[in-house]
């Protein structure tokens, strides 16, 4: 075998309902649903040599550097998955990564790099194995949630539902399965507006946030709900009622930061901007009855998720009203992964 090289793209995504708390091997404690976007997304390639030896080695490139704090990250996901990575031995990996999002947005999206070095790891096996089949997509679903829960989502366009939930037979919490032949068309032409509100990374990691939700006073009642806001939304999925799905998508957005608030310690992630830009946002669909809803992230950005069919008229309400409010007027514009 002579030295090759492998590459994949894959995108970031923003859950409606959202996964906030994990047991065991990163397996969720409520079932989640996003949206797949398009233009955030991570390009990565992997450069394959054998080495003659029974080991392999891994050199990690963000953005053409060096770095340790992502290089650590993905030599413990390889070291903790061993088993699944067996055909990396006797290899040299350069792999090399650059987001298409702005680098000073704020937006490190752990989905996207995830899932993209999963499926090039896959395609490497592939060669490895002269294997020429498809991708196995629940294979790379799987081995993404192992690397970052959310990316399980992120292999899939338009929609996604990761967790095992009753109306949908082969839901599971082990991986996430597409949504895209029972979705309505209308969430096919989504825009996420995305608010930068702030381009510094987030003060409480996701890591510790999940964890906070051990023991959290209020975590029982927060999965009930969010497996009770999977199977509603699920059916507005398909029905098209997009004033049931602006409730959902607000609500879960608002119960995220809700349980970060009355966690111990206790946290915040909202910034006061993000608290203008959401009555702004509540204002505007008053007014107008255009059907515009907002969700969050476990950060400050505000997502504005809206049809295509109102692109001109939200884009007028962005730059007039709202990009005073963003770092830098910064707004990245992304729309739903066909
Ligand atoms: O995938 P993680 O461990 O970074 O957790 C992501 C959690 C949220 O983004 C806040 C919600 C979600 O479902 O994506």
């Amino acid at each position: 075998m002579n030295g090759f090289s492998v590459s994949a793209s894959s995108p970031s995504n923003i859950a409606i309902v959202k996964y906030w708390g994990k047991h065991g091997n990163q397996l969720p404690n409520n079932p989640s649903i996003s949206f797949t976007l398009s233009r955030c997304h991570t390009e990565t390639q992997i450069k394959v040599n054998e080495n003659g030896g029974e080991n392999y080695s891994m050199r990690f490139l963000f953005e053409g550097k060096e770095s340790p704090k992502f290089q650590e990250k993905i030599e413990k996901y390889l070291v903790d998955n061993q088993k699944y990575f067996g055909f990396l031995n006797g290899l040299d990996l350069v792999v090399e990564s650059r987001n298409t999002f702005p680098h000073s947005s704020g937006i490190a999206s752990s989905a996207a790099s995830m899932s993209a070095l999963v499926l090039c790891l896959l395609k490497v096996e592939q060669k490895v194995n002269g294997s020429v089949a498809p991708l196995d997509m629940r294979k790379a679903s799987f081995l993404s949630r192992l690397a970052s829960g959310s990316a399980a989502r992120s292999v899939y366009p338009v929609m996604a539902l990761w967790g095992a939930t009753p109306s949908v037979a082969e839901s599971s919490d082990d991986y996430a399965v597409p949504l895209s032949d029972v979705v309505s068309p209308v969430f096919k032409t989504y825009h996420d507006s995305i608010l930068i509100v702030s381009n510094k990374e987030k003060s409480v990691s996701s890591r510790v946030g999940h964890s906070l939700m051990n023991g959290h006073p209020l975590a029982e009642k927060r999965y009930a709900t969010a497996r009770e806001n999977t199977e509603r939304l699920l059916q507005v999925l398909k029905n098209g009622d997009l004033d049931a799905f602006i409730d959902i998508a607000e609500s879960e957005a608002l119960q995220l930061h809700e349980m970060m608030a009355t966690s111990t310690p206790p946290y915040k992630l909202m910034e006061p901007n993000t608290l203008e830009i959401i009555d702004l946002i509540r204002r505007f669909r008053r007014e107008t009855n255009i059907p515009t809803c907002f969700t969050l992230d476990a950060g400050p950005n505000v997502h504005l998720l809206y049809p295509e069919a109102y692109d001109k008229q939200v884009k007028s309400f962005i730059n007039d009203s709202l990009l005073v409010y963003c770092h830098d007027n910064q707004c990245i514009d992304d729309v739903v992964q066909q």
